[in-house]
């Protein structure tokens, strides 16, 4: 090929499962659907420099994190590497510089997997883009869909690095995972939420609090994998499918209280799953359980329509619709922030998806 060297430059935000993906079969595919609002501010961005090597016996790749060399990140991409290699089929004709910078503080319990593996993917694509003339796409695809082609082989490749990372692509809400009341939607990659939705919900706001920013004692891939003849697997997966086929209602009606209900019950249901598998294991703090019932006083006392989510650790997302973001920021900063480890929290909104720089 013609092109010696080259350089991508990707920005993709985190995301905030409402319907919770919990447990995957072979192959990065879900055992049930899930939906997340896509962020605005949580974002990684990522320069991919490549340059042609004279060998193809091995992937060769340096990784950095805000200027400084990661060895600790290579393991991941490598496995990453390997499994987007027959989708790729240029990777160990190059040497690959990755850099990359992540808006949030560094191990601040937030996720950057997300971010970072959807911003990885993109700058491949840009790549096989360039190393290809576009002929990436196949003939048989109109040139008006090249675009969705490419975000979608793109939220297919981040699939295979994070399984929520294909979320990540474009915003403000994207499903993975096949459902009948989805059109369009695939376990492969993940799609924009095809319906209209509410007003209720437009530039809804998250207050992500930082409540430990320690590394988690139980790692995501760990926890899918204890789904695995976990006693209420079944039952769980079947409920995801069923609160997402309820989420689309409620997303088109702006039902909030449905959606309080359904949003916090998904988040005790992922942590109920781990306290329920073989090992058991608790990602949340005490103050992971303060901050919960200092909401659910707040919404008892005022109204509010705020409400709480879960990752796959100790912080707290606080979500509220625009129309209270005073009323709740002032309530988070008085009353929640103290819970927060050095009184950090982030606020973020829902975003509409990456972008090249
Ligand atoms: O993408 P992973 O393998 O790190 O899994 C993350 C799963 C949750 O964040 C707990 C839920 C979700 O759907 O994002």
């Amino acid at each position: 090929n013609a092109i010696e060297k080259g350089a991508f430059t990707w920005s993709s935000p985190s995301n905030i499962a409402l319907v919770k993906y919990w447990g995957k079969k072979k192959n990065q595919i879900p055992e049930n659907p899930s939906i997340s609002f896509t962020l605005n501010n949580c974002k990684t961005t990522t320069t991919l420099s490549f340059s042609k090597k004279a060998d193809k016996d091995a992937f060769s790749f340096d990784v950095y994190l805000d200027g400084e060399k990661k060895e600790s990140f290579k393991s991941k991409i490598e496995t990453f590497f390997n499994r987007v290699e027959v989708y790729l089929p240029f990777l160990k004709a190059y040497h690959f510089k990755i850099e990359t910078s992540n808006t949030f503080p560094h191990s601040s319990g937030i996720a950057s997997s997300a971010s970072g593996m959807s911003a990885l993917a993109l700058c491949l694509m840009s790549v096989e883009e360039a190393l290809t003339g576009g002929s990436v796409i196949p003939r048989a695809v109109e040139e008006s869909q090249a675009e969705t082609y490419f975000i979608q082989k793109a939220s297919f490749l981040a699939r295979l690095g994070s399984g929520s990372a294909c979320r990540s692509l474009e915003g403000d809400l994207v499903v993975w995972g096949q459902h009948e009341s989805i059109e369009g939607s695939s376990d492969l990659f993940g799609v924009k939420f095809p319906h209209q939705v509410h007003k209720a919900f437009k530039n809804y706001q998250d207050t992500i609090l930082l409540v430990d920013k320690g590394e988690k004692v139980v790692s995501s891939t760990v926890g899918h994998n204890l789904m695995h003849g976990h006693p209420f697997a079944q039952e769980r997966f079947k409920q995801a499918d069923k609160n997402l086929k309820t989420i689309t209602e409620i997303l088109k009606s702006g039902d909030l209280d449905a959606f309080i209900a359904l949003v916090e019950s998904e988040a005790l249901t992922l942590h109920a799953m781990m306290m329920t598998s073989m090992p058991y294991f608790i990602l949340m703090k005490p103050n992971t359980l303060e901050i919960i019932n200092k909401i659910w006083s707040f919404r008892a006392e005022t109204g509010s329509k705020v409400c709480f989510t879960l990752d796959a650790g100790a912080n707290v997302h606080v979500l509220y619709p625009q129309n209270e973001a005073e009323t709740v920021r002032t309530f988070i900063e008085t009353e929640l922030a103290d819970y927060c480890q050095n009184r950090q929290f982030i606020h973020d909104a829902v975003g509409f998806g990456a972008c090249q720089l």
